[in-house]
Protein backbone atom coordinates (compact mmCIF):
# COMPACT_ATOMS: atom_id res chain seq x y z
CA UNK A 1 0.00 0.00 0.00
CA UNK A 2 0.98 3.81 -0.82
CA UNK A 3 -0.12 6.31 1.21
CA UNK A 4 0.58 10.16 0.18
CA UNK A 5 1.00 12.46 3.58
CA UNK A 6 0.60 16.06 2.46
CA UNK A 7 2.23 19.07 4.83
CA UNK A 8 -0.07 21.71 6.62
CA UNK A 9 -1.96 23.01 3.43
CA UNK A 10 -2.20 26.76 3.79
CA UNK A 11 -4.86 29.23 2.82
CA UNK A 12 -6.16 29.30 -0.83
CA UNK A 13 -2.77 29.34 -2.76
CA UNK A 14 -1.88 25.97 -0.82
CA UNK A 15 -5.27 24.48 -1.97
CA UNK A 16 -4.34 25.53 -5.57
CA UNK A 17 -1.24 24.38 -5.24
CA UNK A 18 -2.42 20.78 -4.58
CA UNK A 19 -5.12 21.30 -7.72
CA UNK A 20 -1.93 21.55 -9.77
CA UNK A 21 0.58 19.17 -8.43
CA UNK A 22 -1.92 16.29 -6.47
CA UNK A 23 -4.21 15.13 -9.02
CA UNK A 24 -1.01 13.73 -11.31
CA UNK A 25 0.76 12.41 -8.30
CA UNK A 26 -1.58 9.77 -7.62
CA UNK A 27 -1.35 8.52 -10.76
CA UNK A 28 2.23 8.78 -11.32
CA UNK A 29 2.88 7.07 -7.71
CA UNK A 30 -0.10 4.65 -7.89
CA UNK A 31 -1.08 6.32 -4.71
CA UNK A 32 -3.53 4.18 -2.74
CA UNK A 33 -4.97 7.11 0.03
CA UNK A 34 -3.99 10.63 0.55
CA UNK A 35 -4.11 12.27 3.78
CA UNK A 36 -3.40 15.78 4.19
CA UNK A 37 -3.04 18.67 7.12
CA UNK A 38 -5.96 20.81 6.90
CA UNK A 39 -5.47 22.97 9.87
CA UNK A 40 -4.55 26.21 8.08
CA UNK A 41 -6.51 25.43 4.39
CA UNK A 42 -9.13 27.93 5.16
CA UNK A 43 -7.87 31.52 5.45
CA UNK A 44 -5.24 30.21 7.03
CA UNK A 45 -6.55 29.26 9.95
CA UNK A 46 -8.58 26.60 10.33
CA UNK A 47 -11.07 25.09 7.95
CA UNK A 48 -14.82 24.81 7.07
CA UNK A 49 -16.57 21.75 5.64
CA UNK A 50 -16.53 23.27 1.60
CA UNK A 51 -12.94 23.57 1.76
CA UNK A 52 -12.59 20.16 3.30
CA UNK A 53 -14.73 19.20 0.18
CA UNK A 54 -12.86 21.40 -2.56
CA UNK A 55 -9.27 19.19 -1.59
CA UNK A 56 -11.15 16.11 -1.50
CA UNK A 57 -12.18 16.96 -5.01
CA UNK A 58 -8.66 17.27 -5.93
CA UNK A 59 -8.01 13.62 -4.70
CA UNK A 60 -7.29 14.22 -0.73
CA UNK A 61 -9.22 11.04 1.01
CA UNK A 62 -8.83 12.70 4.83
CA UNK A 63 -7.66 15.10 6.92
CA UNK A 64 -5.80 15.56 10.02
CA UNK A 65 -5.41 18.96 12.52
CA UNK A 66 -3.47 21.01 14.68
CA UNK A 67 -3.43 23.80 16.88
CA UNK A 68 -5.64 26.02 14.62
CA UNK A 69 -8.32 23.26 13.65
CA UNK A 70 -11.11 25.34 15.52
CA UNK A 71 -10.90 28.69 14.03
CA UNK A 72 -13.44 28.25 11.52
CA UNK A 73 -17.23 28.16 13.37
CA UNK A 74 -18.77 26.48 10.32
CA UNK A 75 -16.24 23.48 11.29
CA UNK A 76 -17.24 23.12 14.67
CA UNK A 77 -20.98 21.55 14.72
CA UNK A 78 -19.70 19.30 11.29
CA UNK A 79 -16.93 17.58 12.44
CA UNK A 80 -17.64 14.27 13.73
CA UNK A 81 -19.68 13.75 9.84
CA UNK A 82 -16.23 14.71 7.64
CA UNK A 83 -13.54 12.51 7.06
CA UNK A 84 -11.46 14.84 9.88
CA UNK A 85 -9.12 14.18 13.43
CA UNK A 86 -8.59 16.70 15.50
CA UNK A 87 -5.93 16.73 17.99
CA UNK A 88 -7.18 13.10 20.57
CA UNK A 89 -5.19 14.88 23.19
CA UNK A 90 -7.16 17.96 23.03
CA UNK A 91 -9.96 17.99 26.43
CA UNK A 92 -13.62 19.25 25.72
CA UNK A 93 -13.17 19.53 22.27
CA UNK A 94 -15.91 18.78 19.23
CA UNK A 95 -14.87 16.12 17.04
CA UNK A 96 -13.10 13.03 16.39
CA UNK A 97 -8.78 12.28 17.85
CA UNK A 98 -8.88 9.12 15.77
CA UNK A 99 -10.69 7.23 13.23
CA UNK A 100 -10.73 4.70 10.48
CA UNK A 101 -10.54 4.66 7.07
CA UNK A 102 -12.21 1.82 5.01
CA UNK A 103 -10.07 1.16 1.82
CA UNK A 104 -12.48 -2.03 1.22
CA UNK A 105 -10.08 -4.76 0.45
CA UNK A 106 -7.12 -2.93 0.68
CA UNK A 107 -8.15 -2.73 4.50
CA UNK A 108 -8.57 -0.73 6.82
CA UNK A 109 -6.15 2.30 8.05
CA UNK A 110 -6.53 4.21 11.27
CA UNK A 111 -5.10 7.85 11.57
CA UNK A 112 -4.38 9.46 15.02
CA UNK A 113 -3.68 13.52 15.53
CA UNK A 114 -2.19 14.38 18.65
CA UNK A 115 -0.81 17.80 19.58
CA UNK A 116 2.30 18.11 21.82
CA UNK A 117 2.74 19.51 25.06
CA UNK A 118 6.44 21.68 24.68
CA UNK A 119 6.04 25.36 23.75
CA UNK A 120 2.73 24.40 22.68
CA UNK A 121 -0.77 25.72 24.72
CA UNK A 122 -0.11 22.95 26.93
CA UNK A 123 -3.65 23.79 29.50
CA UNK A 124 -5.70 22.48 27.05
CA UNK A 125 -3.88 19.23 25.96
CA UNK A 126 -3.27 15.71 27.79
CA UNK A 127 0.29 14.11 27.97
CA UNK A 128 0.56 12.57 23.90
CA UNK A 129 2.60 10.09 25.13
CA UNK A 130 -0.08 8.81 27.95
CA UNK A 131 -2.89 9.60 25.11
CA UNK A 132 -1.52 7.44 22.84
CA UNK A 133 -0.92 4.55 24.54
CA UNK A 134 -4.45 4.78 25.83
CA UNK A 135 -5.17 4.72 22.10
CA UNK A 136 -3.48 2.03 21.13
CA UNK A 137 -4.25 -0.14 24.52
CA UNK A 138 -8.22 -0.22 23.18
CA UNK A 139 -7.39 -0.65 19.60
CA UNK A 140 -6.67 -4.65 18.20
CA UNK A 141 -3.54 -3.36 15.88
CA UNK A 142 -4.92 -6.54 13.87
CA UNK A 143 -7.43 -4.95 12.24
CA UNK A 144 -5.62 -2.39 10.79
CA UNK A 145 -3.14 -2.27 7.69
CA UNK A 146 -1.85 0.80 8.78
CA UNK A 147 -1.71 3.35 11.82
CA UNK A 148 -0.92 6.82 10.64
CA UNK A 149 0.29 9.26 13.54
CA UNK A 150 -0.12 13.33 12.87
CA UNK A 151 2.22 14.35 15.92
CA UNK A 152 1.61 18.01 15.42
CA UNK A 153 4.00 19.50 17.80
CA UNK A 154 6.77 22.40 18.03
CA UNK A 155 9.93 21.05 19.70
CA UNK A 156 12.21 18.33 18.05
CA UNK A 157 12.79 16.85 21.04
CA UNK A 158 9.10 15.68 21.88
CA UNK A 159 8.43 14.99 17.82
CA UNK A 160 11.46 12.43 18.22
CA UNK A 161 10.78 10.81 21.55
CA UNK A 162 7.15 10.24 20.28
CA UNK A 163 8.81 8.42 16.85
CA UNK A 164 10.80 6.34 19.06
CA UNK A 165 8.26 5.49 21.50
CA UNK A 166 5.97 4.25 19.44
CA UNK A 167 7.98 2.63 17.07
CA UNK A 168 6.82 -0.63 15.82
CA UNK A 169 3.14 -0.09 16.86
CA UNK A 170 2.25 2.30 14.38
CA UNK A 171 3.03 2.38 10.26
CA UNK A 172 4.13 6.25 10.16
CA UNK A 173 4.83 8.92 12.96
CA UNK A 174 4.82 12.01 10.72
CA UNK A 175 5.33 15.64 12.36
CA UNK A 176 3.83 18.48 11.19
CA UNK A 177 3.12 22.44 12.63
CA UNK A 178 6.59 23.67 11.33
CA UNK A 179 5.84 24.43 8.16
CA UNK A 180 9.13 23.66 7.34
CA UNK A 181 10.40 20.44 5.71
CA UNK A 182 13.24 17.81 7.46
CA UNK A 183 15.41 16.12 5.85
CA UNK A 184 15.32 12.88 8.69
CA UNK A 185 12.71 10.67 6.93
CA UNK A 186 13.81 7.12 7.80
CA UNK A 187 12.56 4.22 8.94
CA UNK A 188 13.50 3.52 12.51
CA UNK A 189 14.63 0.73 14.25
CA UNK A 190 11.16 -1.04 14.90
CA UNK A 191 10.18 -0.16 11.34
CA UNK A 192 8.12 2.85 11.89
CA UNK A 193 8.18 5.41 9.08
CA UNK A 194 9.13 8.92 10.61
CA UNK A 195 9.76 12.62 9.66
CA UNK A 196 10.13 15.10 11.98
CA UNK A 197 8.18 17.58 9.81
CA UNK A 198 6.30 17.05 6.59
CA UNK A 199 6.46 20.87 5.88
CA UNK A 200 3.73 22.62 4.31
CA UNK A 201 1.62 23.99 1.09
CA UNK A 202 1.27 27.39 0.45
CA UNK A 203 3.63 30.62 -0.49
CA UNK A 204 7.01 30.06 -1.09
CA UNK A 205 8.93 33.03 -0.62
CA UNK A 206 7.09 34.08 2.70
CA UNK A 207 6.91 33.41 6.02
CA UNK A 208 5.33 30.03 6.82
CA UNK A 209 2.48 31.24 4.35
CA UNK A 210 1.93 34.25 6.21
CA UNK A 211 2.89 37.76 4.79
CA UNK A 212 6.44 38.45 5.51
CA UNK A 213 5.89 42.24 5.35
CA UNK A 214 3.94 41.79 8.19
CA UNK A 215 5.86 39.00 9.90
CA UNK A 216 8.80 41.68 9.90
CA UNK A 217 6.54 44.47 11.72
CA UNK A 218 5.77 41.82 14.51
CA UNK A 219 9.46 41.20 15.11
CA UNK A 220 10.33 45.54 15.31
CA UNK A 221 7.03 46.39 16.90
CA UNK A 222 5.37 45.28 20.27
CA UNK A 223 1.75 46.90 17.91
CA UNK A 224 -0.40 43.96 16.87
CA UNK A 225 -0.23 43.02 13.53
CA UNK A 226 -3.16 41.16 11.93
CA UNK A 227 -2.52 38.05 9.68
CA UNK A 228 -2.61 37.88 5.59
CA UNK A 229 -2.12 35.32 4.16
CA UNK A 230 -0.46 35.57 0.79
CA UNK A 231 -2.32 34.13 -1.95
CA UNK A 232 0.00 34.94 -5.51
CA UNK A 233 2.71 33.96 -6.29
CA UNK A 234 5.30 30.73 -6.46
CA UNK A 235 4.03 28.19 -4.54
CA UNK A 236 5.85 24.81 -2.56
CA UNK A 237 4.52 21.69 -2.24
CA UNK A 238 5.84 19.23 0.56
CA UNK A 239 4.75 15.61 0.84
CA UNK A 240 5.97 12.05 2.32
CA UNK A 241 5.41 9.13 0.27
CA UNK A 242 4.74 6.00 2.04
CA UNK A 243 5.43 2.38 1.38
CA UNK A 244 3.95 -0.41 3.50
CA UNK A 245 5.85 -3.77 4.02
CA UNK A 246 2.19 -5.22 4.39
CA UNK A 247 3.17 -7.28 7.51
CA UNK A 248 2.76 -5.74 10.55
CA UNK A 249 3.48 -2.10 11.55
CA UNK A 250 6.48 -1.91 9.47
CA UNK A 251 7.16 0.25 6.55
CA UNK A 252 9.56 -0.18 3.27
CA UNK A 253 10.21 3.47 2.58
CA UNK A 254 9.26 7.14 3.40
CA UNK A 255 10.35 9.31 0.45
CA UNK A 256 10.22 13.10 0.24
CA UNK A 257 8.05 14.36 -2.61
CA UNK A 258 8.67 18.14 -2.40
CA UNK A 259 8.13 20.15 -5.29
CA UNK A 260 9.23 23.80 -5.24
CA UNK A 261 8.77 27.54 -7.89
CA UNK A 262 5.36 26.36 -8.83
CA UNK A 263 3.57 29.11 -10.71
FE1 LIG B 1 -0.08 24.26 13.92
Amino acid sequence: MKILFIGDIVAKLGRETVAKILPDLIIKNNIDLVIANAENSAHGKGTTPDVIKELQGYGVNFFTGGNHIFWQKSLLDQMDDLPLVRPANYINSPGKGYDTIDLGGKGKVLVINLVGIAFMQANVSLNPFIFVDNILSSINPEHYKAIILDFHAEASSEKVLMGHYVDGKVLAVLGTHWHVPTADNRILEGGTAYVSDVGMVGAENESLGVSKAIAFERVKSPVPQKSEWVEEGKAVFNAVLIETENVGMKAKSITRLDYWDIL
